[in-house]
């Protein structure tokens, strides 16, 4: 399909990925189809999106009188069939393998044979999904990061079955977007979660084996590799429970003992301490 001719743009899941995308499409001028299982959950997503769209024009990103065309363009819908007149998907359903497998499915039915099916999954084989559908060349991975409207990176992921159009028009698109997409081949973490997590499984070793409290770890990290944030405050920000499943898809995926989970984080996770979220990981949360 024409990049130029995608106009409306399906999003699947409207949580924290979900409503971040729908967010960026429609401020890029594309009508969005949002979808989710039930309407609180696409109530919840719109009000998210208004705060943060207030947050954009208070910084000076968006001028105020945009602010009602953008939420405009913004279709909340549950049933599935409400998708089909889109030119393009992005799904964000939970990092669960047979749900999205079925997602992919059921949407594949409904669609135009043209449309492409993006993937946001952090850590799912895009080779896998794709073959779950009857558009295999039609589908591929599109890593958004989290806050969505802030990152500029989308990791675009070739699975082995992506054609050529596919990659090309997913990449012109991100452009549209105003984002910096960075092409990737399917494997096990992409890039951004293979770098990533075993960076922050590492900073967890050292904790554990006493050789840094988790500020000295962040310190060193920050005062001297002039990182934003330590990788110990990183985790706690995504969760130490998805830091965890990366590793375990990682150390599966590859074989390789160097990617074995730290005792120490897992053990903290089934502790139910999995950072911010949870009130407590590496760092405490008093109030959460
Ligand atoms: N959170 C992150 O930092 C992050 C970053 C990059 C990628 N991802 C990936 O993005 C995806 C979504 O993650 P999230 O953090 O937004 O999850 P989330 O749990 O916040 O949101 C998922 C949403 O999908 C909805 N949903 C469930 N089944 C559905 C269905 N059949 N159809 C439509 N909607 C359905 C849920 O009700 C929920 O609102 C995952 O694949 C995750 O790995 C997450």
């Amino acid at each position: 399909m024409n990049p130029d001719a995608i106009r409306t743009v399906a999003v699947l899941g409207a949580g924290t990925m979900g409503n971040g995308i729908a967010h960026v499409f429609a401020r890029c001028g594309f009508d969005v189809i949002l979808r989710d299982i039930e309407q609180p959950f696409l109530d919840r997503a719109l009000e998210t999106i208004s705060k943060n769209l207030d947050r954009e024009i208070r910084k000076g990103k968006i001028p105020d009188a945009e602010k009602p065309s953008i939420l405009a363009r913004i279709q909340p819908v549950t049933k599935i069939e409400a998708i089909s007149r889109a030119d393009f998907v992005v799904e964000a359903v939970p990092e669960q393998l047979e749900l999205k497998r079925k997602v992919l499915a059921d949407v594949d039915r409904v669609l135009r044979p043209d449309v492409i099916l993006a993937t946001n999954t952090s850590s799912i084989s895009v080779t896998v999904l794709a073959a779950a559908t009857q558009r295999p060349d039609h589908v591929i991975g599109m890593h958004f990061m989290n806050p969505v409207p802030v990152m500029p990176l989308v990791e675009v992921i070739r699975a082995l079955q992506t054609s050529d159009a596919t990659f090309d028009t997913t990449m012109k698109l991100c452009e549209r977007l105003e984002k910096k997409p960075v092409a990737v081949v399917d494997s096990p973490g992409f890039v951004s979660n293979r770098v990533l997590i075993p960076l922050i499984n590492e900073a967890a070793f050292c904790v554990m084996e006493g050789i840094a409290t988790p500020e000295s770890v962040d310190a060193v990290m920050k005062l001297g590799m002039n990182h934003p944030m330590g990788p110990l405050e990183l985790a706690d920000f995504i969760g130490l429970d998805v830091c965890l499943d990366v590793m375990e898809v990682l150390f599966e995926g590859f074989g390789d003992p160097k990617f074995r989970p730290c005792p120490l984080l897992k053990k903290m996770v089934s502790a139910g301490w999995l950072g911010k979220k949870s009130g407590r990981g590496f760092y405490n949360y008093p109030g959460k």
